[in-house]
């Protein structure tokens, strides 16, 4: 459908015809394109509650789906493998997550692209935290607005009084301004084609793993090793995207990420082991498997991504020396019809 010419009233006359139709794919791009042209509050919000109505239905599994298995080849190794944005494809990612738990690729945001998302993380975190300086709404922009769609508990939100540097965790659904802001970074990087071509299958994301994170060094974290198939399930096919957007990990200042290099497909018992919380994996459990695999803190650069998923064995890595906040922005994607409902899948 050519869209030269047509204009923002006609597009909303659109996207409101597909959904009658039940074509959500068409009436969410045809509100986007609306935004794009003539940006709103109103239609930005519009978009999140209707791709939490279109992710309540789950579609059929793939006919033939990829296989769950590592690739024919693919050995453990000391790191996680490294490479650049140009040689980013399902099938290296495969390779990666399923020998070695994860995939690092360096650069992939431009510099430019990092200043804007953090400081409109700081606009989000300023939405919700200080609403008379910095107006949750305005015309143009949703920046923190709770759709009606969305349930469950509110979005995290930590805040140690008497600090001056504070952490903040925020639903990017609760930001309909963000979600259309990296769902269109998400596209400039090819990743649907990706990710539809890693699951076999379309990707949802969902509401509750799909978070701006701004987290505050913090003196004897003790943060919990874990692997998210825990709260996930592992029925489930997922890739995360987590982009660093600060100097973090290794001898960086901001906290980094401590990961297991290791490719197994299993969910390790939790709350044993001498672990302190029932979804952790203990930590005399994670000696032991430091001895047939490493464990590494990788240095990230601000614009690097992890590619990891529900196996990967990982923690927040926080170490003394840490003096800076890190800005960083979590995206779980689901094989459509594997989405935990659970988590409100998002139709993207
Ligand atoms: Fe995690």
């Amino acid at each position: 459908m050519s869209v030269a010419g047509v204009t923002p009233d006609a597009l909303l006359a659109q996207a409101l015809a597909f959904r009658e139709q039940g074509d959500w794919a068409q009436a969410l791009a045809a509100l986007t394109r609306a935004n794009i042209q003539r940006p709103s509050a109103d239609v930005q919000q519009q978009l999140i509650d209707w791709r939490i109505e279109a992710g309540r239905s789950m579609p059929a599994p793939p006919e033939s789906a990829p296989p769950v298995t590592a690739p024919l080849g693919a050995v453990g190794s000391v790191g996680i493998p490294e490479i650049a944005p140009s040689e980013l494809s399902a099938a290296r990612v495969r390779e990666a997550v399923y020998s070695s738990g994860a995939l690092i690729v360096r650069g992939l945001l431009e510099p430019p692209t990092v200043e804007t998302l953090r400081q409109q993380i700081e606009r989000v975190v300023g939405a919700r935290e200080n609403p008379d300086v910095f107006p949750p709404v305005e015309p143009q922009a949703a920046w923190y607005v709770r759709s009606p769609e969305a349930w469950g508990a509110p979005s995290q939100f930590f805040r140690r009084p008497g600090q001056t540097v504070e952490s903040s965790s925020i639903w990017v659904a609760d930001s309909p301004r963000m979600a259309c802001e990296l769902l269109a970074l998400y596209e400039s990087l090819g990743l649907p084609a990706l990710l539809a071509s890693y699951f076999g299958e379309p990707a949802r994301l969902s509401v509750k793993k799909w978070v701006l994170r701004k987290m505050a060094p913090k003196k004897n974290g003790n943060a919990g090793w874990h692997q998210d198939g825990r709260f996930l399930g592992e029925d489930i096919r997922s890739l995360n995207l987590w982009l660093a957007l600060s100097d973090c990990g290794g001898d960086a200042p901001a906290p980094g990420m401590d990961l297991l290099v290791d490719g197994p497909r299993e969910i390790h018992p939790t709350g044993t082991d001498g672990a302190w919380f029932d979804w952790t994996v203990g930590p005399e459990r994670v000696a032991r498997l430091a001895t047939e695999a490493s464990i590494v803190q990788p240095r990230f650069a601000p614009g690097d991504a992890l590619l990891f998923d529900q196996y990967s064995l990982h923690r927040t890595a926080l170490e003394d020396h840490h003096s800076a906040v890190r800005y960083a922005i979590e995206a779980w994607f689901f094989a459509a019809s594997t989405a935990p409902a659970r988590q409100q899948p998002l139709f993207i």
